[in-house]
């Protein structure tokens, strides 16, 4: 990972970026060089020349005079202040088009603290590439920027290191949430995913950061009762496992929140096979266990006074003799029975597994939230930006959409109807897996609903589609694993 500086003295870097702004519908542009003084004639009309215009992720290189080169990264239209997602993105598109340069400075408008601590975090979630797996095209590859420094005349003040700190951590681990999902099944099973989180929760001080560990095996699981996670993950060979990290924080914590993340390493569909065209992107069905597993080691990173119980049920959902078989009933933990009708309806067993665990333990919870790219109706209502937010609590609700846009995760709330519930009756069982077919993203927050304490505020948050980026880059976004929900939960953490 790049390292992350902040500094109000003279720019040495081969490279300094400042921001371009669109000033009219004519064509007009004015650069925005933060505490940087620019003399910026000349420059403007070369950036003219070059058909430069200021809007988002648009990037122009320049040739400078006493830097070796000029990066204007577009903020869109000019304004007196910017919102912290503009700089995170401008910042973040920039630092992807420095893939190949070792250092760069950054200065764009950014007054306040937290506007610095958003061009810092941008910069460095934009450095980012992932080329663990290639071999003879490995020296193809640029390899991103070594040091980021944002110029502010901050730098001083006693605020600013802790916000460079924690730029530094939330990008550490949403690098680690987007290394687990670009990773393929071949090298990502339920259990090799629990020894990778266990190396990570050592080298972030294990015990002596109040982090604890624990990982249940196929025999455990079956013999206590986890219904869901070995019925998703019998037809593998990679037998699954449930993962628990938790943290305590030195004081009385001011809340306790236990975070649940769908964890299939792959997803087939079971016997209810999907389709060979887009199957890869499956890798990507674990994308909400490496979300809640790493929020809970950056949250005791930065110290948070917040205790955190994140679970991951992890399984591999393939088809064989040994597979779920649709009409199968299976027990949830607890006791619950659930009659499975689509094996590819997988996320929401392993959940409700992970969900009634969570809540069995004696600590009181002040909030559980699950994580999950749970169904293909989220994409199809929100797209691939957008994430969706279900609850039993509007002011849990509202108080997540609020850290949530602030972290610059977009999420939007759902409804769960309760007349969509009686779809999922069973005749056999106690429910199935599958109910009506529109509105098929509430159907299965309405199944997660019934394994939840209806006094205890929940969040079940859809991240089907943000989750992994199919199309192209843009701001900090990579292609691949975005690391969605991570920024959410820990600011959720910072606040409480
Ligand atoms: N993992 C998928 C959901 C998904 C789809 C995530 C596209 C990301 C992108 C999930 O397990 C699934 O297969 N859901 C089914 C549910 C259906 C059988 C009720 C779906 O959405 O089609
Ligand atoms: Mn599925
Ligand atoms: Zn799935």
């Amino acid at each position: 990972m790049s390292t992350l500086k902040i500094s109000d003295g003279v720019v040495k870097d081969e490279v300094l970026v400042l921001g371009l702004a669109s000033t009219n519908s004519k064509g007009g542009i004015a650069i925005e060089a933060g505490d940087m003084a620019i003399d910026t004639k000349t420059i403007l009309s070369q950036l003219v020349d070059m058909g430069a215009t200021g809007k988002a992720d648009e990037v122009t290189k320049l040739p400078g005079s006493h830097v070796r080169l000029m990066v204007f990264t577009g903020l869109g239209k000019k304004s007196p202040s910017y919102t912290h997602e503009t700089l995170r993105r401008a910042a973040g598109s920039a630092s992807r088009a420095l893939a190949g340069n070792s250092a760069a400075t950054f200065s764009l408008p950014a007054k306040s603290l937290a506007e610095v601590a958003a061009v810092a975090e941008g910069a460095a979630l934009g450095a980012y590439t992932f080329t663990e797996f290639r071999g003879s095209t490995k020296d193809d590859h640029k390899a991103p920027l070594k040091t980021i420094t944002v110029h502010s005349k901050l730098a001083s003040s006693p605020e600013a290191m802790a916000s460079v700190v924690r730029a530094a951590v939330i990008a550490k681990y949403t690098y680690l949430v987007r290394d687990l999902i670009n990773t393929p099944p071949s090298h990502l099973t339920p259990d090799s995913f629990t020894k990778k989180l266990a190396a990570v929760v050592k080298a972030a001080g294990g015990a002596k950061s109040g982090l604890k560990i624990q990982i249940w095996d196929e025999k455990q699981l079956k013999a206590q009762g986890f219904g869901g996670i070995i019925g998703v993950g019998q037809g593998s060979a990679n037998p699954p496992r449930l993962l628990h990290i938790s943290y305590t924080p030195k004081g009385r914590a001011a809340k306790r929140y236990a975070f649940i993340g769908k964890g299939i390493t792959f997803d087939t569909g079971g016997l209810a096979l999907k389709p060979a065209a887009g199957m890869e992107a499956m890798k990507s069905d674990m994308s909400g266990a490496a979300a809640v597993s790493a929020a809970a080691i950056a949250i005791a990173e930065l110290k948070l006074n917040v205790a955190i119980e994140s679970w991951a049920p992890l399984a591999e959902n393939m088809p064989s003799d040994t597979a779920t078989r649709p009409s199968d009933i299976i027990t949830i933990f607890g006791g619950k029975t659930v009659e499975v009708l689509n094996p590819d309806a997988e996320g929401r067993l392993v959940l409700a597994d992970g969900l009634m665990k969570a809540q069995s333990s004696k600590n009181k919870l002040d909030g559980i939230i699950d994580v999950a790219t749970l169904t293909g109706a989220q994409v199809v209502a929100l797209g691939t930006r957008t994430s969706a937010v279900m609850t039993n609590n509007q002011e849990f609700s509202d108080e997540f959409l609020q850290v949530a846009a602030q972290s610059g995760e977009q999420f939007w709330p759902m409804p769960l109807p309760e007349e969509l519930r009686a779809s999922l009756d069973s005749p056999v069982a106690d429910l199935a897996n599958i109910g009506d077919r529109m509105g098929g993203m509430l159907v299965a927050g309405l199944f997660l609903k019934d394994f939840v304490n209806p006094e205890l505020p929940w969040l079940h948050l859809d991240i089907a589609g943000p989750a992994y980026n199919e199309a192209k880059p843009h701001g900090y976004t990579p292609v691949g694993g975005t690391g969605i929900a991570l920024r959410s939960l820990v600011t959720l953490a910072e606040q409480a």
